[in-house]
């Protein structure tokens, strides 16, 4: 075969591809190259700055292997994570059977299931923006397009409903809910969380609810939306990866409410299902664990976070140039710079990583405009570490601004 043959062709889809929060590591291993020590504050993974996966959960593990459970599982997941899910569920006020829950490998497999199942090429999702990327990712992927709804930073990052309710035509399918949020770290009021139901209701659409860190509002776990309305066609979504500190694991879980419009709903996505085969097995079984056992890690996970969130908030909006409007719940804060004209946030975070070797996310990977200025920090590091990093951070936003 001739060395000079055109190279194998790539599909188009993956041109509309992207997913910053990764993609952006490539620029980070270039300045690691060149000898500089870089920071990684990209990716929301806890484990990576020292939180532990709790010991009963690893047990869990082990124990599912050695008793050999390392065959396939059903395709919806082993009967009793499904049971400990629908149980956990109907201690936070939603009644949904454990028929239909799902088990799957995060909430990034559910949200996929789902959007595949029920949403047609040229069909539009309503998304949050700044959104989490992995949405915009896969409505890439099945030729969807995301419409994105205004979360207002004026106002702790609500979201804007005139602007979601005027995005609104016959192709929207669905409404995609991030609450707790990443990359913004807001909390919706009850009242928000019921407009945003009444809207959906309105139009027919189906509610997304991503609630990945629920338990993760430093005032103590949020509801589940679905616990507000059980006849709302609301599909919830949560995993392990956050608040039980096993991102690696690959392991979460989806119900699809308990009203019976989302029938044809769960019985598409469990085809879907049937098609992958299962979710990882063994960590099906820390599932089953995390949910009927000791949480007690989450009290003072939520306490060094909260700790996080104020010095973050305090450190950056002490910066001339940078604001910040206080997180309430997980691990990010979503800051401000006042960009120069003709700068993007582009340039502040590729500048950031190649002055200080500080890697955050430029904004307009979560949808933000390029002039906006917005940009991610993931504040797990620990608070010394994170003084250290705002110190570089002020620096340079001085010399940025400046230049
Ligand atoms: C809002 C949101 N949804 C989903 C995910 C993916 O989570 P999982 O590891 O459960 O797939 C993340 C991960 O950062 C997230 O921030």
């Amino acid at each position: 075969m001739s060395v000079t043959a055109p190279a194998i062709r790539t599909a188009k889809r993956v041109d509309r591809f992207t997913y910053a929060i990764r993609n952006i590591v490539a620029e980070a291993k270039k300045v690691e190259q060149a000898g500089l020590t870089v920071r990684y504050l990209n990716i929301g993974d806890p484990n990576q700055f020292g939180f532990v996966t709790p010991p009963h959960l690893i047990e869990a593990v082990a124990r599912a292997m050695r008793d050999g459970h390392n065959g396939y599982a059903p395709s919806p997941g082993i009967a009793p994570a499904r049971e400990a899910a629908a149980a956990d569920f109907a201690a936070r006020g939603v009644k949904v059977s454990a028929d239909r829950i799902l088990i799957t490998s995060g909430t990034s497999e559910g949200i996929e299931l789902a959007l595949t199942a029920l949403v047609d090429e040229g069909d539009e999702v309503l998304v949050p923006m700044p959104t989490y990327p992995l949405y915009t990712a896969v409505l890439a992927k099945i030729g969807a397009l995301p419409s994105y709804y205004r979360l207002d930073h004026t106002r702790d990052w609500q979201p804007d409903l005139g602007h979601l309710r005027s995005l609104i035509n016959p192709r929207t399918r669905a409404l995609v809910v991030i609450d707790p949020n990443n990359p913004t770290g807001a909390i919706y009021p009850e009242a928000m969380r019921r407009a945003l139901i009444a809207l959906a209701e309105e139009h027919g659409l189906m509610i997304l609810a991503d609630e990945v860190y629920g338990d993760l509002a430093y005032d103590g776990a949020v509801p589940p939306m679905a616990a507000l309305d059980h006849d709302a066609p609301i599909i919830s979504y949560s995993s392990l990866s956050k608040a039980y500190l096993a991102p690696g694991w690959r392991a979460g879980w989806m119900a699809v409410g308990s009203s019976p419009r989302l029938d044809p709903a769960l019985a598409a996505i469990k085809k879907l299902a049937d098609g992958r085969l299962c979710s990882p097995g063994p960590m099906q079984y820390a599932v089953t664990a995390a949910l009927t056992g000791d949480r007690s890690h989450q009290i003072t996970f939520r306490q060094a976070l909260r700790e996080r969130a104020t010095l973050t908030t305090a450190r950056l909006n002490a910066i001339p140039g940078l604001s910040c409007v206080a997180p309430r719940g997980a691990f990010y804060a979503m800051p401000k710079v006042e960009l120069p004209k003709g700068k993007t946030d582009v340039d502040f975070v590729l500048g950031l990583l190649r002055a200080k070797g500080i890697l955050c996310v430029y904004g307009s990977g979560f949808g933000t405009a390029l002039d906006e200025g917005f940009f991610r920090i993931v504040f797990l590091a620990s608070p010394q570490e994170l003084g250290a990093i705002y110190d570089e951070m002020a620096a340079f936003t001085g010399e940025f601004l400046g230049a």
